[in-house]
């Protein structure tokens, strides 16, 4: 029955590996990995349905609140607003770590790649030591939700396991996984790994959603009495998880998805933009980015499209319920990929496939108010993404650097032209903190100094 179909569908070749002359090793691999996906709706992917279409009409700014207003006396109560939410236990984190760290050229996932200045901690117990010390200052407890896949979930945990969860509570740590599609020819025949298996790849972060539902863990949010969800991205070290003011902007407001944005460094940077298309928010993703877009100037000369996304989003938990009720139906975005898959003459070759993938953001128009922040990136934006480079390692820990020294001379402490610093999150999760801990600072820090 399933072999006539594929045979129908134009998948010849993977019928014939389902028949019994067929290797059975094989054959019971790729039975398995069909019963991962729907293969009609599959199918219908690779016939150009369910694909993203860049949004007609016209793309306008999106009402930013601007970087200046976290000082500003307006921002006290939404800052409170925040830190009740936390007190009350309402917020979980959320991130998406499907991905492993190839494009950095390591085999493992990219949560556990050393990052920090002095101490290398790895993103993975960056993040977990902010939890930490949140669930300490405010006296509550953050429910964490890894999203894995299926090629890093095992590792991933075993990394958890190994460093006893980095002192959170093991029960308050969850790993859910994001589903897996296969990767195909121009043509839309399905690809054969060398170890005989489909080659599959992760959904994209907008698995996200149908993940969260699939495992259980909308449900065991609810449970837990969680009513938002600050969702980041594994790559960022700056990353300032749960910040109240922006909890408190999101909620207070009414807002269903809420997003923290930059100022574009330039037109080329790889950042989607947060617009405006009518009365909905759209991100418009760098690689779909038209011209149009991308170059836009207002009469000031300043780039119109500026309000560059640093993928941190608040996410009231109903409306991730009410979006997934039926299967969130995000739009499917299509990209080009080297794949290694076995050849017509049964030999591993670098074949150039497709893959699809759904983008978390593509839930933005669907919600009924948004809010976007601007923040400054110095302060929560050093990503991880390439091996060197704009956003590298390097790169990275050059800005954390920069950070750290400036929040000590802000204190009034002397750090000396080339050393690094490091300022661990249990001993101060930001400026403020630090001040308060100044007797435990040397006054002048003169050599590689991490203050944990
Ligand atoms: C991403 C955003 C971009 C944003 C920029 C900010 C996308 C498509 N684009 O670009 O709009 O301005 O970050 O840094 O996300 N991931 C999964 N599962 C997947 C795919 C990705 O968990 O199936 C995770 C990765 O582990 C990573 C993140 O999503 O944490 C970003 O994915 P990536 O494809 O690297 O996007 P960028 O090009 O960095």
């Amino acid at each position: 029955m399933l072999e006539k179909r594929l045979r129908e569908l134009g998948q010849d070749h993977i019928a014939r590996l389902l028949s019994d002359e067929a290797d059975p090793i094989t054959r019971e691999r790729i039975a398995q990995d069909l019963e991962t996906f729907d293969l009609e709706f599959v199918i219908r992917l690779t016939r150009g349905k369910h694909l993203y279409e860049p949004p007609g009409g016209v793309i306008e700014p999106a009402e930013v609140i601007p970087a200046s207003f976290a000082a500003s006396d307006e921002a006290r109560p939404y800052r409170a607003g925040g830190i009740d939410l936390l007190r009350s236990g309402k917020v979980a984190a959320l991130v998406v770590a499907g991905g492993q760290a190839s494009r950095l050229g390591i085999d493992a996932p990219k949560g556990a790649v050393a990052v920090t200045p002095v101490r290398r901690k790895s993103l993975f117990r960056l993040f977990a030591e902010k939890i930490l010390a949140l669930e300490r200052r405010y006296a509550c407890t953050i429910p964490w939700f890894i999203m894995t896949s299926r090629e890093n979930d095992q590792n991933t945990r075993d990394y958890f396991r190994r460093n006893a969860h980095f002192g959170l509570v093991p029960g308050n740590v969850f790993f859910f996984t994001q589903g897996m599609l296969p990767s195909v020819t121009e043509e839309g025949r399905f690809l054969i790994g060398p170890d005989g298996s489909l080659c599959m790849n992760p959904d994209g972060h907008g698995g996200t959603f149908n993940a969260l539902r699939a495992s259980g863990s909308l449900e065991a949010m609810d449970d837990l009495g969680i009513e938002e969800i600050f969702y980041f991205q594994v790559d960022n070290p700056l990353v300032k998880v749960c910040d109240p003011l922006f909890l408190g902007l999101h909620r207070m407001t009414g807002a269903q998805m809420s997003s923290k944005v930059v100022k574009k460094a330039d037109p080329d940077e790889k950042v989607g933009v947060v617009t405006r298309l009518g009365n909905k928010t759209v991100l418009v993703e760098y690689s779909d980015m038209g011209d149009d877009v991308r170059l836009a100037r207002s009469t000031d000369g300043e780039l119109l499209h500026w309000a560059g996304s640093i993928a941190i989003h608040a996410i009231r938990r109903d409306f991730a319920e009410a979006i997934t009720k039926e299967g969130a139906s995000l739009p499917f975005h299509r990209a080009k990929k080297m794949i290694v898959a076995l050849g017509p003459d049964g030999k591993p070759i670098g074949i150039e496939g497709i893959k699809f993938e759904t983008f978390l953001f593509d839930a933005l128009p669907s919600a009924a108010k948004t809010v976007t922040l601007e923040v400054l990136r110095e302060e929560e934006f050093a990503p991880v993404k390439n091996r060197t480079g704009i956003d590298s390692l390097d790169t990275s820990i050059m800005l954390q650097n920069a950070l750290f020294s400036s929040w000590l001379k802000q204190a009034g402490f002397e750090v000396k032209k080339g050393v690094k610093v490091e300022i661990g999150p249990l001993f101060a999760l930001d400026r403020e903190d630090l001040a308060s801990k100044a007797d435990r600072i040397p006054r002048t820090i003169d050599r590689d100094t991490y203050l944990g």
